[in-house]
């Protein structure tokens, strides 16, 4: 579905609250599949991503009920008897469930058949299969080398392996954490830079108070009848094109409530901040991740970089932050952001074709992209998100900061992280969406 985007009609003012984050969802419906009892989740968004998850969890044989405004994940009997038949694992678009569901099977006994669309049929896959057959699990393609669908036969148990973690993804760090519970050790990973850190940050929280040796954190799970209630606090990542709207459209002032606020996920917000964007941040709690409110008010922005150690701490918002860079004085630069190219879409490629549209003065670069800020835009531009959900919401915002509309094709895939994402930018900027 199209949809047609008018400059925003009044500044941003009010409260936001967001729909739960989808990296920690993900992982938090996944892990109903080792811990056995209940898991009750609040403020579970109803993204396409997560939708995907639940969906192969009750597969697998998880129940799944609907409690108050919380939803339960029950793994109380042994899960599905599986016999010699393939189960088959749709991921949709959600590159983290086919990887994190990759690394868990170590620990479940059977044999999958992983699947996806046509935009994760075409994402890397070795990263994670590569480690994985080292440590003892059975993989194959069914189709093409490298991507899905794919065949694993899993024992339930896997060798200690050491393995360097090049692309400093923080999937194949989560998916090798899950199966090193089925190791006699932990597996040795390192990593260049660093990345989100929601899986180890959930093991410490699981684990703190049992003081468990490695070998016996999996019985722990699988064995103990558990009773977990998490509340997932916003996605960052979806309120931060919120946080750009709100400083770039003078006259803005917005609180964002309790929304997710890990270190490992706000890298971009201090990026604004050295860009000189007024944003606080109040934490309110950390139990087991951090969270509170951030204030934004309306700035202007100096042209900034982001260099290659940083890119892996900030890779989901480098899109909208080439929206910033374009409102920015002075020439932007990106680097060592070659992760973008094996997104849902090659964000470098489409990203900066599209800015080209807009006359906004940019240019490709093999790991990132530099852009020299302002726009020479006509009227009747229509851009293409790619079927890619994070350049559709980095165009509306673009589109609701400039001066003349901008139709956005397809731009429907905001369901896979931000469902409400329209209905919040039209009830924000006074109806500026058609
Ligand atoms: C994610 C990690 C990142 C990110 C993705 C979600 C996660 O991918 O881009 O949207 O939940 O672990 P990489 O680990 O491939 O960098």
């Amino acid at each position: 579905m199209d949809f047609l985007i008018s400059p925003l009609r009044k500044p941003l003012t009010g409260e936001i609250v967001f729909l739960g984050d989808k990296s920690v969802s993900v992982r938090l419906v996944l892990l109903s599949l080792i811990l056995k009892g209940k898991i009750t989740l609040g403020n579970l968004p109803f993204s396409e991503d997560v939708k995907s998850s639940l969906k192969a969890v009750n597969d697998m044989g998880v129940k799944l009920l609907k409690e108050n405004d919380c939803f339960v994940l029950e793994n109380t009997e042994p899960l599905r008897e599986r016999g010699e038949l393939p189960l088959t694992i749709y991921c949709g678009n959600s590159a983290t469930l086919a990887r994190l569901f990759l690394g868990l099977s170590a620990n479940l006994p059977g044999i999958y058949e992983l699947s996806g669309d046509d935009s994760l049929s075409n994402r890397p896959m070795m990263r994670v299969v590569e480690p994985l057959r080292k440590a003892g699990l059975n993989i194959s393609f069914l189709k093409k080398e490298g991507c899905l669908p794919l065949r694993i036969e899993s024992k339930g148990q896997t060798e200690f392996i050491e393995w360097e973690n090049k692309a400093s993804s923080a999937q194949v760090d989560s998916s090798l954490l899950f199966a090193s519970l089925s190791s006699e050790k932990p597996f040795k990973v390192s990593s260049p830079h660093t990345f989100r850190d929601h899986t180890e940050r959930l093991f410490a929280f699981l684990f703190a108070r049992e003081n468990l040796r490695h070998s016996e954190k999996l019985s722990f799970l699988t064995k103990t009848n558990h009773e977990l209630y998490f509340y997932i606090p916003g996605d960052i990542s979806s309120a931060a094109y919120f946080i750009l709207l709100a400083l770039l459209k003078p006259g803005s002032d917005i609180l964002i409530k309790d929304v997710l606020l890990n270190d490992s996920r706000t890298a971009f917000i201090r990026k604004l901040q050295e860009a000189g964007g007024a944003i606080t941040l109040h934490i309110k709690g950390e139990s087991f991740e951090k969270y509170g409110d951030v204030r934004v008010t309306a700035s202007s922005l100096k042209a900034f970089t982001v260099e290659p150690e940083e890119a892996a701490s900030m890779i989901d918002e480098l899109p909208l932050l080439a929206a910033a860079m374009a409102f920015a004085n002075g020439t932007s630069e990106v680097s060592g952001a070659w992760e973008l190219r094996v997104k849902e879409s090659d964000r470098i490629a489409c990203l900066i074709s599209q800015l080209k549209k807009l006359g906004v003065s940019c240019e490709e670069k093999p790991d990132g992209f530099k852009i020299f800020g302002g726009f020479s835009q006509a009227s009747n531009i229509v851009l293409d998100s790619f079927g890619d959900h994070r350049l559709a919401m980095t165009f509306s915002v673009l589109a609701s900061l400039l001066p003349n509309p901008l139709m956005i094709m397809n731009a429907d895939c905001v369901n896979i992280s931000c469902p409400d994402f329209f209905e919040k930018l039209k009830f924000y900027g006074g109806k500026n969406v058609e």
